[in-house]
């Protein structure tokens, strides 16, 4: 833990819209994947900083269903991204006892990609120290989406009445629920580059989530910036709509 995190308030779960990349890349000249390039690179230095603090759950929103809107050389270059970064970093995740999940159908991603994500799971899957959730081809709607077809096969099967569907059962059935241990909602939202809104993030898990937002490119948000973000944030009271 270091000397800022020392005895403060450090929320369990904090979850980042990695924004940025692209306005990254042009201000300084170079490729739109190199800027993701230099994501990566920041990413990896935020879940190793997360992990000294002390916080239990850091989910990142690393592509979404929205994403596949762009040129398939960018599309392609993230995902080679990804690859890189388990190829990279896997074992030293694995002997910091991380634990890698995906939130997202990520079956759909390119083959490469998909084996990628499988070994870090697999390889992944006893350790019990941070928990690394990469939303990967996430879309919030489409999680909702996707847990009210599941409930709804269930009312079919005459196993559940509507009446008794609760709120538990449906945050059971997100990504974030039994599929991947049932964490618990973020306490904290992250949004770098300046953009104020959730874009289809964690849309039913934010309900109280604090948000922050920095006018910092993501390639540029340093450790030390996340930290302070995350220790301003302990000394916000939370009331859950109590008082
Ligand atoms: C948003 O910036 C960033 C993304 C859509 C991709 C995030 C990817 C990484 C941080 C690196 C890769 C890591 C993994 C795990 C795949 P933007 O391109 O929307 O930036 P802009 O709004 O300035 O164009």
């Amino acid at each position: 833990m270091t000397e800022l995190t020392e005895k403060k308030n450090v929320p369990q779960h904090v979850a980042v819209i990695m924004d940025g990349n692209g306005r990254w890349a042009e201000k300084n000249g170079v490729s739109r994947l190199a800027g993701h390039n230099a994501g990566m690179l920041a990413m990896k230095e935020i879940v190793k900083r997360a992990d000294v603090m002390g916080i239990k759950y850091l989910t990142v929103y690393a592509f979404s269903t929205e994403n596949w809107k762009r040129s398939q050389e960018e599309v392609g270059g993230i995902f080679n991204l990804l690859v890189k970064f388990v190829g990279s970093e896997l074992a030293e995740l694995h002997k910091q006892n991380v634990r890698v999940r995906i939130l997202g159908d990520y079956s759909q991603v390119p083959k490469a990609a998909v084996n990628s994500v499988e070994k870090a799971l697999k390889t992944t899957d006893s350790n019990d120290g941070l928990q690394f959730n990469i939303a990967l081809n996430y879309g919030g709607r489409q999680e909702i989406l996707r847990a009210v077809q599941n409930i709804s096969a269930r009312v079919q099967a005459g196993d559940l009445a509507p009446s008794d569907i609760t709120e538990d059962m449906i945050s059971a059935a997100l990504y974030t629920g039994e599929e991947n241990g049932s964490m618990p909602d973020p306490d904290l939202i992250i949004r770098t580059s300046g953009e104020e809104r959730l874009s289809n993030f964690l849309l039913w898990q934010c309900a109280y989530s604090e948000l922050a937002f920095t006018d910092s490119l993501w390639p540029d948000f340093t450790p030390d910036e996340f930290e302070e973000m995350v220790i301003a944030f302990g000394s916000r009271s939370r009331r859950f709509g109590g008082r």
